[in-house]
């Protein structure tokens, strides 16, 4: 007889063990080897920064790392280091649980002033989906509409795409093939479960997300210096990415790239699945209005509230695994009232209508900033944003 179905989690696929009702994070970092964002690490990085904690970090969002330690060591002694995080273009507008990352790398740019580089891979995307080339890199340019409506700083963030960058920048595309030589085949396909029948595109792609975690791939921010540290903030489906990279860097003679790791931000469908953009019907998307956002959470997020109002009023809902409440824990910043929800749903006083109710105003203010914000972005800022110049890092 065939076994449960354990949980799986890569950069395509995060699904719930068979017959759980959630993605369990502890049992990923076992099994990535990572590690746990302990309280004393929080209290280090708010000291470090002298700046508050963000929400994500203070809500367990951001709840695994590899080295974060190593870079609070250097940006303690004052060495510098720099940060990288990514997006795969692969829709027209990308969805709320892209600007996890996004929103999260910002604070940390802010907080620690030091540079940023964004890569954008459209040759993935036309690898992997059914789209051409040309769309994927269309797409990207779109998609960097969206990242820069996060608000970076324009003096210290560079966004690419590979389809360009890797045409127009010698260095970048040496370290891809130095990288491309140090992985065998064998080890590609354990990490990442390639097939025999996966286009040979696939099987080399790795190399050019791990580029990046390497600063000599960026002469125009870094010149050539190879040792300045890499902190890559990102949900942990990207892990297996990242654990290729550190694998090769001592082979370059590099320094290995730190992660920061976030849980998923769940589909509309429950949190046995993430939001994906591949399933319209699961995603919340940043051009969405009012009345769509609306009715996808009226008609689709899942609800953790009783079958009658009878038993809900006796026994209360279930925020574990109620979807609206899971979202406001990501974007409801007034943590009382985030609090006080729990409490009310739990105890049956409040109704998944009136939770509903909640979480369609935090979005709608949320969805609408962000619009305004990316209706600003013109032609001419996103052109800024991704030419390669130097920018003022010492
Ligand atoms: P992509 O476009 O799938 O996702 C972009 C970023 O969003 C994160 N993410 C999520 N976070 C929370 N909840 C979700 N439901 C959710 N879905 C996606 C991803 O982890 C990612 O951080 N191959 C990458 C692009 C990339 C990249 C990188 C990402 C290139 N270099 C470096 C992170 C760091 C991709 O297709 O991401």
């Amino acid at each position: 007889m065939a076994g449960k179905k354990e949980q799986h989690v890569d950069p395509w696929t995060a699904e719930a063990a068979e017959g759980e009702s959630s993605i369990d994070y502890n049992k990923l970092i076992e099994q990535f080897g990572s590690q746990r964002i302990t309280d004393d690490l929080l209290d280090r990085i708010e000291k470090c920064t002298g700046k508050p904690l963000h929400s994500f970090l203070r809500r367990g969002v951001f709840f695994s790392h590899r080295e974060l330690g190593l870079i609070l060591d250097a940006y303690e002694k004052k060495q510098p280091f720099y940060l990288y995080t990514g997006r795969g273009p692969s829709s027209e507008s990308m969805h709320l649980g892209h600007l996890i990352p996004f929103l999260f790398t910002k604070y940390l740019q802010d907080a620690f002033n030091v540079p940023l580089v964004i890569q954008l891979t459209d040759d993935e995307k036309f690898l992997w989906k059914d789209l051409k080339a040309e769309e994927t890199h269309r797409l990207a340019y779109e998609n960097a509409k969206d990242i820069i409506a996060c608000g970076f700083d324009m003096n210290k963030t560079f966004i690419f795409s590979d389809i360009d960058y890797i045409s127009s920048c010698t260095a970048f595309y040496y370290n891809i093939i130095k990288i491309q030589k140090c992985v065998t085949f064998s080890q590609a396909r354990g990490i990442f479960g390639f097939q025999e029948s996966d286009n040979i595109g696939k099987i080399a792609f790795p190399a050019i997300q791990a580029a990046p975690s390497f600063s000599n791939s960026f002469p125009h921010i870094f010149g050539e210096k190879t040792d300045i540290m890499c902190l890559i903030p990102c949900a942990i489906d990207q892990d297996p990415y990242f654990r290729m990279t550190r694998d090769a860097a001592p082979r370059l003679n590099y320094p290995k790239p730190a992660l920061l790791h976030s849980i998923f931000f769940p589909a509309l469908q429950g949190p046995k699945s993430k939001m994906s953009a591949s399933d319209p019907n699961s995603s919340i998307f940043l051009t969405d209005t009012d009345e769509e956002i609306a009715t996808k959470v009226n008609k689709y997020a899942f609800s953790g509230g009783r079958d009658t109002l009878e038993e809900h009023r006796k026994f209360g809902g279930d925020t574990k695994v109620d979807v609206s409440y899971q979202y406001l824990s990501f974007f409801l910043d007034d943590t009382e009232k985030l609090e006080k929800i729990k409490k009310d749903y739990e105890s049956g006083t409040m109704l998944t209508g009136e939770l509903k109710k909640e979480l369609i105003v935090v979005l709608q203010k949320l969805v609408s900033d962000h619009r305004k914000r990316r209706e600003a972005v013109t032609d001419e800022i996103v052109k800024q944003y991704m030419s390669p110049r130097p920018m003022n890092f010492d």
